[in-house]
């Protein structure tokens, strides 16, 4: 059991904090936005993520999950420390490590003994390595500190889940104390099987940028097979499985749909982009990934505008799902962002229904209309746009729809609605890639 002290207590600070101290230590969660930190003290849960509000009351009551402003004195009581701050991308693309360098200087101020200092943030590689050389300003007044980089590679909408049963947790470090520290405060997972894998701290940053890359190139990849598939009379549906059931492809993030989103993909891939600019490495997979998402996420806009008679001009379009994905309520960079800026450029008008990301959208689009179900949100309707794969959305009544629209155009950009069915009650649709039947 180590004490812990959590700087940033965003997405991955959270389930970083409520995960470690489910494995038996104790946490102090820290963050310099007082409000969330009050919210978190009166039990109120900043994010929607399935099974973290359980697993925060269960470890506050057992006295191992704590919520602090005190940044000063929970690093001062804590022999871990973990960086968790946001990276954001910068203008020029390159991750924006302004938040990490504020929370290096506060480790500075209140380094009163031996720390292992880790940054869990995804930060380019060769951050490690500054950060080091700040710290070693202390380190010369014979205050001993380590350095370890470990990354994260939890999934929003699944991020307990992954965090309790990780793939692999990277330790890069040069020390061996430090690695003997971080074993013990993952300690649960390697009862059954043992996924800690020791690296250097730049192999261990570059291990976090290589698989976002390669996951989002790989969807990149699908969603051209797809617009091929449409054109050739190919299903791409039968060709994911197919190239899936392939152990060297795998089955995963095969699924094309409108693009990648999220908080991560697109600035990871641009981050990787500038840095290998910066050290003259072309890079021509990560350029063609990146330009592929924004070709797809334009192309949305078009096959809808093409899909219905006259265009979308004057006509009323309901968006089902405004989540970057299925299973939160986060919207950033959300493919459903450029649909909608699309219609309104085009003359349409916006119906919008998100189980539980209408609240974010309005943060972003005050001129459209949300709505509390799929019923109201489609009536009256030209046309309806599936955006994320959110289950209900599987199993829509499409009787009830047929009647309630005023038109029968339906765009399913995540392959998820029967198309025997939209034929069988005469919409006219469109989707992702599939033979029409
Ligand atoms: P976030 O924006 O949700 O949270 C960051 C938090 O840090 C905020 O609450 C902010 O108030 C706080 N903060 C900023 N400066 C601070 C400071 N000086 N002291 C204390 N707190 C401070 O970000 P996130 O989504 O949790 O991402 C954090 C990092 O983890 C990023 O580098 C991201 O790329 C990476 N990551 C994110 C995910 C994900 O699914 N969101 C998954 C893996 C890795
Ligand atoms: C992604 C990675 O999956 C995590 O491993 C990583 O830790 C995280 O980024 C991060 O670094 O922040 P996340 O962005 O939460 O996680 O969500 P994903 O499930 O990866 O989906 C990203 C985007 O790709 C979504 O817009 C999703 O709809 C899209 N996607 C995903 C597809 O279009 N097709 C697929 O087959 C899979």
């Amino acid at each position: 059991m180590k004490n812990i002290a959590i700087i940033g207590t965003g997405y991955v600070g959270l389930v970083t904090g409520v995960g470690l101290s489910e494995f038996g230590n104790k946490v102090i969660c820290t963050d310099i936005n007082q409000s969330k930190i009050n919210n978190l003290n009166s039990g109120k849960v900043p994010i929607y993520e399935p099974g973290l509000e359980e697993l925060i009351k269960k470890n506050i009551n057992s006295e191992r999950l704590f919520f602090s402003s005190d940044i000063a004195s929970s690093l001062k009581k804590s022999e871990v420390i973990i960086i968790a701050v946001g990276t954001p991308q910068s203008k020029g693309g390159a991750a924006d490590l302004r938040y990490v360098f504020d929370v290096v200087d506060r480790i500075l101020e209140n380094l009163n003994s031996y720390k292992v200092i880790v940054t869990k943030s995804t930060v380019p590689i060769g951050t490690g390595n500054k950060v080091i050389t700040q710290l070693q300003r202390k380190y010369e007044e014979n205050i001993d500190f380590d350095y370890v980089s470990n990354p994260e590679f939890l999934r929003e909408g699944s991020a307990v889940k992954d965090f309790l049963w990780p793939d692999r947790v990277i330790i890069g470090t040069k020390g061996e104390k430090a690695l003997q520290i971080m074993c013990d405060i993952y300690r649960p997972l390697y009862i059954n099987k043992n996924p800690i894998q020791h690296t250097s701290v730049e192999t261990s940053e570059m291990i976090k940028y290589a698989s976002n890359s390669f996951l989002a190139l790989k969807i990149s990849y699908i969603n051209e097979i797809a617009n091929l598939c449409e054109t050739v009379e190919a299903d791409v549906h039968d060709v994911a499985i197919a190239m899936g059931k392939d152990g060297r492809i795998s089955d995963k993030f095969l699924h094309p749909g409108p693009g990648f989103g999220g908080s991560c993909f697109p600035k990871d891939l641009e981050a990787l982009l500038s840095l290998s600019q910066e050290h003259n490495v072309t890079m021509e997979t990560l350029q063609a990934a990146i330009k592929a998402n924004k070709n797809q996420k334009e192309r949305i806009g078009e096959k809808l505008d093409r899909l219905i008679s006259g265009g979308i001009r004057g006509k009323k379009i309901a968006i089902l799902g405004l989540a970057f994905k299925a299973n939160t309520d986060d919207v950033r960079e959300s493919s459903s962002i450029d649909l909608i800026k699309f219609i309104l450029n085009q003359g349409g008008f916006v119906n919008a229904y998100d189980p539980i990301a209408n609240k974010n959208m309005a943060k972003i689009f005050n001129n459209i209309h949300y709505y509390d179900n799929v019923y109201d949100a489609i009536n009256e309707v030209d046309a309806l746009v599936i955006m994320t794969e959110w289950n209900e959305f599987r199993s829509l009544d499409l009787n009830r729809i047929k009647k309630s629209m005023r038109n029968n155009y339906v765009l399913d950009t995540r392959n998820i609605v029967n198309m025997k069915d939209l034929s069988a009650l005469e919409f006219v649709y469109d989707n992702i890639g599939r033979l029409k039947i």
